[in-house]
Formats: structure tokens, sequence, C-alpha cells
């Protein structure tokens, strides 16, 4: 495997077999496997499970990794393209990632979406044209419009307790954030669900619809798969029968871009908190999934997050195991 960039880039068997290898790892572990095979991590944006689950993974398989972000003691980085560096910024992205490729055998990049043009972030502009600064495998560790790691590990922590693929039905619901947050996780998620084989239903408030090509790239991979995709803000139509609440929030695609319309429009969807009632048409034993980090009494309510519904700790454990599999594919024998 040459890079981890999303999902759609892997045929279903692919992820199957990378899912079985991390299920391997984790019952049988291999801890010479990476020897000698060093892993750079470049935060661009603030993290805490993709961070220690990544230096965790690697030890675990006797490699080693090293982090670099702009909070540490290096030159400021500059990131933007074509511009006269006479401000703060001591260093350029464009000699900074080639530098720290040199040093390794793999590189994690994460960069958020810029968050001031929905078209430029439906493309991965950012995290595109880091990535071509370097010829080593690369991960994406999350960008504008993508969180793959984040979605092999939430498959993963599906598959281990059992939520069917064929028949299973994922819903994935807008939840109230008093701040605009990126389109990664949810885009990444829908498509994710979609691949695996389930019925989706994206529920939000009307204004936060997901872009149409997010829609369209999950509606493909149901196609594939077998499973079926719809967005809808009728709340029982969409909890009814769920074997799976996914709360998120994200922006309002109405008023992209632009943050204080973007608040205003949100004010008053505090009510979209995951309580108890949402579960009351939901199945039995449907389970309560979120990426973490999470706003308690926000997003959820603490006896969601707290009570056995709640597998959020599974997911954010299974990070290690997911990008240990992930690792392993790339390196071992590269
Ligand atoms: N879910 C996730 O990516 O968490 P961090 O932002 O803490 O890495």
């Amino acid at each position: 495997m040459k890079d981890f960039h999303d999902l759609a880039d892997f045929q279903a068997d692919e992820i199957n077999a990378l899912l079985e290898l991390a299920g391997r790892l984790e019952s049988s572990p291999e801890p010479h496997a990476l020897a000698g095979k060093v892993l750079a991590l470049l935060f661009l944006s603030p993290s805490l499970r993709t961070l220690a689950s990544f230096q965790a993974a690697m030890t675990r398989l006797g490699g080693g990794s090293f982090v670099i972000s702009p909070n540490m003691s290096i030159h400021g980085l500059e990131t933007r393209p074509g511009i006269v560096m006479d401000g703060m910024a001591a260093e350029h992205i464009r000699e900074a990632v080639p530098v720290i490729a040199s040093y390794a055998d793999a590189i994690g990049i994460r960069a958020f979406a810029e968050r001031e043009s929905l078209e430029a972030d439906l493309t991965d502009k950012e995290f595109n044209s880091m990535r071509e600064l370097c010829e080593i495998p690369r991960i994406n560790m999350e960008s504008a419009i993508n969180h793959p790691c984040q979605s092999l590990a939430d498959w993963k922590t599906m598959d281990d307790l059992g939520v069917p693929r064929s028949g299973g039905k994922f819903v994935l619901s807008w939840a109230y954030h008093p701040r605009a947050l990126p389109l990664a996780v949810p885009a990444a998620t829908v498509h994710m669900a979609a691949m695996r084989g389930m019925d989706v239903s994206v529920l939000r408030p009307e204004g936060f619809e997901l872009p149409d090509a997010i829609m369209q790239k999950a509606a493909a991979a149901a196609e594939k798969s077998g499973g079926s995709v719809v967005e809808t803000s009728d709340h029982d139509a969409a909890l009814e029968g769920a074997n799976i609440i996914y709360a998120k929030s994200w922006s309002s695609t109405k008023h992209y871009g632009n943050r204080p319309a973007d608040e205003e429009f949100r004010r008053g969807l505090d009510d979209w908190c995951v309580d108890e009632p949402w579960f009351e048409k939901a199945h039995d034993d449907c389970r309560f999934m979120h990426c973490l980090p999470v706003r308690r009494g926000v997003v959820v309510a603490d006896r969601i997050l707290d009570g056995p519904r709640s597998i959020v700790i599974q997911e954010a454990r299974n990070r290690m195991y997911a990008q240990m599999a992930v690792l392993h594919q790339m390196l071992v024998n590269s």
C-alpha cells in the first residue's frame, strides 16, 4: 500500500483484509514487525486520539515515530503558496514536508479545512498540495473532507460488536455545537457506512444538508455494497429501527465559510442533543457512536455517553488497531 487517503480508493475486499489484519494484530501482537521503521507525524491541527494512537501503533509494532506541530518549538510554518514571507513564519511547508519525509519511511499529515470556500475544501486542496511534496507512503490523518483512519476504526468497532452490515440501519445525525465544524468526519462516515452495506439515514436540520458531492459518493458506494443512503430532517423516520446513532456536528452548507452567519443560523437548534428519546423507536440494542472529542450536554447527554449504549471508547481504542493494520500493510517488506 502506497497511500491511505480515502476508503473509496480501496475495494471492499481490501478493506476486509485490513480489518482482518487489525483483528489479528489485536489478538496476536507482532512487536518486531516494523523494527527500524520510522513514521513522521505532521499535525497542522490539534489532536489527542490520532496523535497518541499513531505513536502507540508504531511502538507496538516495534518501530518509532516523531511528531511535528506548530505548537512545538519549531520555526513558524507558512502554508500559503506564493507568499512573500516577511511575517512571523520562518519556514515554508514546501521545505518542511520533504525534510520531515527524508527522515521517515511513511508520513501522516493532518490539515483541517480552511472553511473559507466549500468548493476548495471539497477538493481537499491543502492536503493534496502537501502530500505532493513527498514521495514516501502517506496517510491522511484528517483533511478538509476525509478522515479514513476514523472510518476504518468505526467499521472495525461495528464488526467487533456484531452490528449487521447488510440490513443494518446507520443514522448519521447532526448535533448542536456552538461553532461551525468541518465536514471531514460526516463525509467519511456516511461513505464508510454505505460501503459497509448499511442503510444510511443522514438526519439534519434544514440548511445543514451534506453537499451533493458527498452524498453522491456515498450513494455510489451503497450501490456497490447493496446498502442505501437517504437524507432527512424527520427524526421519527430516521431513528426508527436504528442500529447505530452516530452524532456529529458540521457547518451549514447554506452559510459555509461565513462563521457569524452560520452561528446565527444554528441558534435555536440546541435541542439537537442526543438523549434517551432519540432511542425510543430505535433497535433495542442501538449503539451510540461519536469520533470524539465531544461536548457533554451539548452534543450528547451524559446519561447516553456514560451508559451502555455508548461505544465511543471502543472506537477510540480501535483507532490504534486500524492504524496498525495500515502501517503493517504499508511498511512490512517495504
Ligand atoms: N477523532 C479524532 O480524530 O480525534 P483527535 O482529533 O483527538 O485526533
